[in-house]
């Protein structure tokens, strides 16, 4: 049974088609590269299976059930998590705080509620070692480098068990080291079952750690296909429309 189908989906702003029917199947524990060069569509595809858009048309099923994410969170609920393109991180808030956003952790004093910020850095903490990174819980996240936020983008996604990860760009803006980082828990995620869509503009990135590339051309899918069966020569030919389709 496939974890999630897309099927024709259709995306338009305006006058703008930003998707063209495009179908994708993703199956468990799978690791997808989405190609494409600038404006393709990527990121739009992602949003709309993270809920941030309604698609114009088109069906989206979850291990055979269509479902209608209305917004973000019945995408998590669904078992979707995603790391976007801009992050979307808090910078006024500690790193502790933005892996929590959104599902602080609570503790009760008597009839009183508050915000558990002990547990939730020793969490966080925990999450940045798994993730190999120096990141400290506390730190505000207007003062961290390019890495550091991604390293929070990526522990907020592992809050919650997820059956699939999204990462739009998640290398585009890190060190050599960190990117080694981000591609070992791509890696981690697919021995523990999780499948993954990477979104990248870096042929090295996808030939390592994907078992899959789908090319996107001005919002059409123009090929979809075994990494063992392409070669960065032919995708850089299909995302630049020198090769018309595969
Ligand atoms: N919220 C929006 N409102 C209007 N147009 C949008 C919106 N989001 C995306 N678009 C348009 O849809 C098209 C696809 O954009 P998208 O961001 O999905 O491209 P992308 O493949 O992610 O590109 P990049 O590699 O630059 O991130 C572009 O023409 C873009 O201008
Ligand atoms: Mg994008």
């Amino acid at each position: 049974m496939s974890l999630l189908e897309l099927d024709n989906i259709t995306k338009s702003f305006g006058a703008i088609h930003a998707l063209s029917k495009v179908s994708l199947t993703i199956q468990p524990g799978e690791a997808v590269g989405l190609m494409g060069d600038n404006g393709a569509g990527k990121s739009t595809l992602m949003k709309i299976i993270a809920g941030n858009f309604m698609p114009s048309s088109g069906e989206i099923r979850i291990e055979n059930k269509p479902v209608a994410f209305h917004k973000p969170i019945d995408a998590r609920n669904a078992g979707i998590e995603i790391v976007y393109q801009d992050l979307a991180l808090c910078d006024n808030l500690t790193a502790g705080a933005n892996v929590f956003l959104g599902r602080e952790l609570k503790r009760k004093f008597g009839p009183i509620s508050m915000l558990d910020y002990p547990a939730m850095y020793k969490r966080a903490g925990e999450l940045f070692a798994e993730l190999k990174s120096e990141t400290r819980p506390r730190d505000l996240v207007r003062q961290m480098s390019g890495g550091q936020r991604q390293a929070v983008a990526i522990a907020r996604t592992r809050l919650s068990d997820p059956k699939l990860v999204l990462m739009d760009e998640p290398t585009a803006a890190i060190s050599v080291r960190q990117v080694a980082e981000v591609l070992a828990l791509i890696k981690r995620l697919k021995e523990t079952g999780h499948a993954v869509v990477l979104v990248s503009h870096r042929m090295p990135d996808v030939f390592d750690v994907c078992d899959r590339v789908a090319v996107l051309r001005r919002g059409t899918k123009v090929a979809d296909k075994p990494i063992k069966e392409t070669s960065p020569e032919e995708v850089t030919g299909l995302i630049i429309g020198a090769i018309e389709a595969a």
